[in-house]
């Protein structure tokens, strides 16, 4: 299970117009379940593609283990790669596509046998050796992709949407056994994906890409609680953002005025006072209250919106200098309160971040693309 090591990678198509991947710095761990995740068109699949040989970097270097192999053919990298499409040999039956990668290299055929089988068995798909693709659900052909791409011994699995193009259901299902496959096997996995739940879900670190760099590299919990940009703040999870200027410091943190007067108070001690701001709290950490109360970190509004969501309720509430926030609470904790109640949004210091007001602008440090 080797570690993979990009250092300054960037690549560009379109004589250098599109800048695809643009000088990062990558550490994937041994062992590691990696996921890249981000919007479409952030760079994820050069990324992968470059890792696995198919196409070059303009600049910079890629380690697989301690090899430098920038320049090598995908052959030599000893890498599995399953694709979004289930990319099987249609007219050969799945045996046959799993033990392709020990016939081209010529395994002698106790080995190619013994291998085949334990992969299949470990797919759960021995007993259907001879079927053909078009016979096979989505997730069983995925499955075959993935035996496949692992039959010929690699202990580095690169995946690129691999459960994009499945149902809800058999997504959910085969996130956890991929996790657990590569885990039992001791693989080093990169998994390139633009759901954050997937992400979320199967992931040891995420690393976050945008417009072709990496905004921020850590666990699940990490992007989550310790968010270093705003476009991670909105991108995992969800987030509301109000902006304001900081107008005190003290040892405990800072009081920031908002919009239209309403202020807040933030546990964060590195502001200036003057500072522009955005105050980040996610939907999910706001309690709600009917009437306006005069509390700590209580925004008076009232409720423009409530929406029932199966386990939670969603409300959107505009506030009194017109920002629109919105509040997810468990259904079943608390009554529900109805449209056009006024209320009180309060939010706790130390469940909410501050940033720095972007150069480009909120709305354009938000945009996907
Ligand atoms: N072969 C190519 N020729 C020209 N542009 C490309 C090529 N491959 C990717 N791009 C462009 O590079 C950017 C990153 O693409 P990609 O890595 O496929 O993103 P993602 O996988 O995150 O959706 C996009 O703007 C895409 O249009
Ligand atoms: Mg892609």
């Amino acid at each position: 299970m080797p570690d993979v090591k990009l250092v300054n990678v960037t690549k560009t198509f379109a004589k250098g117009r599109i800048v695809a991947v643009d000088h990062i710095d990558l550490h994937v761990r041994n062992g590691e379940y990696l996921t890249l995740l981000g919007p479409s068109g952030c760079g994820k699949t050069t990324t992968l593609r470059m890792i696995a040989g198919l196409i070059e970097p303009d600049e910079g270097m890629i380690y697989i283990g301690d090899k430098l192999v920038t320049g090598l053919p995908p052959e030599d990298r000893d890498i599995g790669y399953v694709f979004q499409q289930y990319a099987l040999f249609p007219h050969m039956d799945v045996w046959d596509n799993v033990t392709y990668g020990p016939t081209v290299k010529a395994w002698i055929e106790e080995k190619r046998d013994r291998i085949g089988r334990e992969m299949l068995e470990m797919v759960k798909l021995y007993d259907r050796s001879d079927a053909v693709p078009r016979e096979l659900s989505g997730g069983m052909m995925q499955r075959v992709a993935l035996a496949r791409a692992l039959a010929a011994g690699a202990r580095l699995l690169l995946l690129d949407e691999p459960l994009g193009a499945l149902d809800a259901k058999i997504r959910f299902e085969l996130r956890y056994e991929l996790r657990k496959l590569v885990n039992d096997l001791g693989l080093t996995a990169v998994h390139v994906t633009h759901d954050q739940g997937e992400a979320m879900a199967i992931s040891d670190r995420i690393a976050l890409m945008k417009k072709g760099k990496i905004l921020q590299v850590g666990t699940p919990q990490e992007l989550y609680m310790k968010p270093k940009h705003v476009f991670v703040a909105n991108f995992i999870g969800e987030s509301n953002f109000l902006e304001g200027y900081v107008v005190e410091t003290d040892d405990r943190g800072c009081i920031i005025e908002l919009r239209g007067g309403l202020i807040a108070h933030a546990i964060d001690k590195t502001r200036r006072k003057g500072e522009r701001v955005v105050l980040a709290i996610r939907p999910e950490t706001l309690s709600i209250e009917k009437g306006h109360k005069k509390v700590l970190n209580g925004l008076p509004g009232y409720i423009e919106r409530f929406r029932f969501e199966g386990t939670d309720v969603r409300y959107e509430v505009t506030l009194k200098n017109e920002d629109t926030i919105v509040i997810v609470r468990p259904a079943l904790m608390g009554e529900w309160i109805n449209e056009g109640e006024s209320v009180t949004a309060r939010f706790s210091p130390d469940k909410s971040y501050l940033f720095t007001y972007p150069t480009a602008g909120l709305r354009r440090e938000l945009a996907l693309e």
